[in-house]
């Protein structure tokens, strides 16, 4: 069989798995706020779908995601997630001969989409304390050149969920503006972050600010995201998009009723979320050889270490899985530092965290006796 269909019945596998534990995508299981809920049962009820949505999207949206990010000077092109917003930057920005510069571990799926124009990716490694587990200006500026048409920076970052200081991201952009390169700040996970700085603030002429709405507002499974750059270069992205017919118009109304409601949504998930992290970090603490490498997490999910409890992050995915419970190998995210961790996501219900808490003792033991895990993707 194909790898890509041995990939999906893994995906399909779970998906169809009644009541599973879904820690291991970082996606958000806190019940939906009513409002969000009642725009797409009023979208649906309307037969609203009949039509295609407006081609950079819905105009109320595309205000509402501005205000978000305080960039009232800049563009907004709605995409089917993040995902499809970064697959357009990629490929249009990226040329054969060119390289493509992000850290390691950062989410691989850009890379492969600059690779597939033909760029060169440069990984700066950032895995341990070594590195104080985030990049330096320093590791940045000896990194880039001429050549270099794209920084990409997952900030927060995933897996890790360190999150730059306002500081280090003027620096990074004023780098990228020294050798003309497009700055893609993925800011997937900046909701969750106690503060977070935009990049587009100090270089707005070439910052591409990407943003989900599939992590701080749970709506993963119904693909809205966006790109926010300058109008000349949203211009440039809205000529030849993956999607010129606009983005699913239920998912629009729910992103519009979840930025309507977002501050009394969003303190409350960030509660439930960090309250999830301590319980994980109190519990991963009492296990010898186990560590929470970043704490507090400015994501919501935490990496644990677990190469000196002697298992493999494979092993232990496969023993939760068995009992009901997802969470990520972190090969997923780096092959150079995968073998050492596990990532497992904290915007659940305090009873998924609690089931991985109380668990992980006999998982861990467990793990050491499974030698040939399943294949995880
Ligand atoms: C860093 C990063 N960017 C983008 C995405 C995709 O987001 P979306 O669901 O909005 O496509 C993810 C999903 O895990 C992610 O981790």
């Amino acid at each position: 069989m194909r790898q890509f269909e041995i990939r999906n019945r893994h995906f399909d596998r779970l998906f169809n798995t009644p009541g599973l534990m879904w820690l291991g995508q970082n996606t958000n299981h806190f019940p939906t706020h009513p409002a969000v809920r009642q725009a797409m049962i009023d979208s649906i009820n309307g037969e609203e779908f009949h039509a295609y949505a407006p081609p950079a999207g819905m105009e109320e949206l595309r205000a509402l995601i501005l205000a978000d990010l305080d960039l009232p000077h800049a563009s907004v092109l709605v995409t089917d997630g993040a995902v499809e917003a970064l697959y357009n930057v990629c490929r249009s920005l990226s040329e054969p001969g060119d390289t493509f510069v992000t850290t390691d571990p950062g989410w691989k799926w850009p890379m492969q989409f600059a690779q597939a124009s033909g760029a060169k990716v440069v990984e700066i490694p950032i895995y341990g304390p070594e590195y104080n587990y985030r990049l330096s200006v320093a590791q940045l500026e000896a990194a880039v050149d001429r050549k270099t048409r794209i920084v990409y920076l997952v900030d927060p970052n995933n897996p890790l969920g360190v999150c730059y200081t306002t500081a280090e991201i003027e620096a990074f952009a004023a780098i990228a503006r020294r050798v003309g390169a497009y700055f893609v700040h993925d800011c997937t996970y900046r909701h969750f972050a106690d503060t977070h700085t935009l990049a587009a603030r100090f270089y707005s002429e070439r910052t591409v600010t990407i943003y989900s709405f599939s992590k701080w507002l749970g709506l993963a499974g119904l693909r809205v995201g966006a790109l926010v750059a300058s109008p000349d270069l949203v211009e440039r992205l809205a000529t030849a998009p993956p999607n010129n017919l606009g983005c699913n118009v239920v998912s629009q109304r729910a992103a519009i009723a979840g930025l309507k409601v977002k501050g009394e949504w969003l303190p409350d998930v960030n509660r439930r979320q960090r309250h999830n992290q301590a319980e994980i970090h109190k519990a991963v603490g009492k296990i010898p050889g186990l560590k929470v490498a970043v704490y507090p997490s400015q994501a919501n999910f935490l990496v644990v270490e677990c190469i000196d409890a002697g298992i493999t992050p494979e092993a232990l995915c496969e023993a939760y899985r068995a009992q009901g419970i997802m969470i990520r190998q972190g090969s997923y995210h780096t092959p150079k530092f995968g073998h050492r961790f596990v990532k497992v996501a904290t915007t659940v219900p305090e009873s998924w965290a609690d089931a991985f808490c109380a668990q992980l003792p006999e998982m861990v033991e467990r793990a050491r006796g499974i030698r040939e895990p399943g294949p995880l993707f």
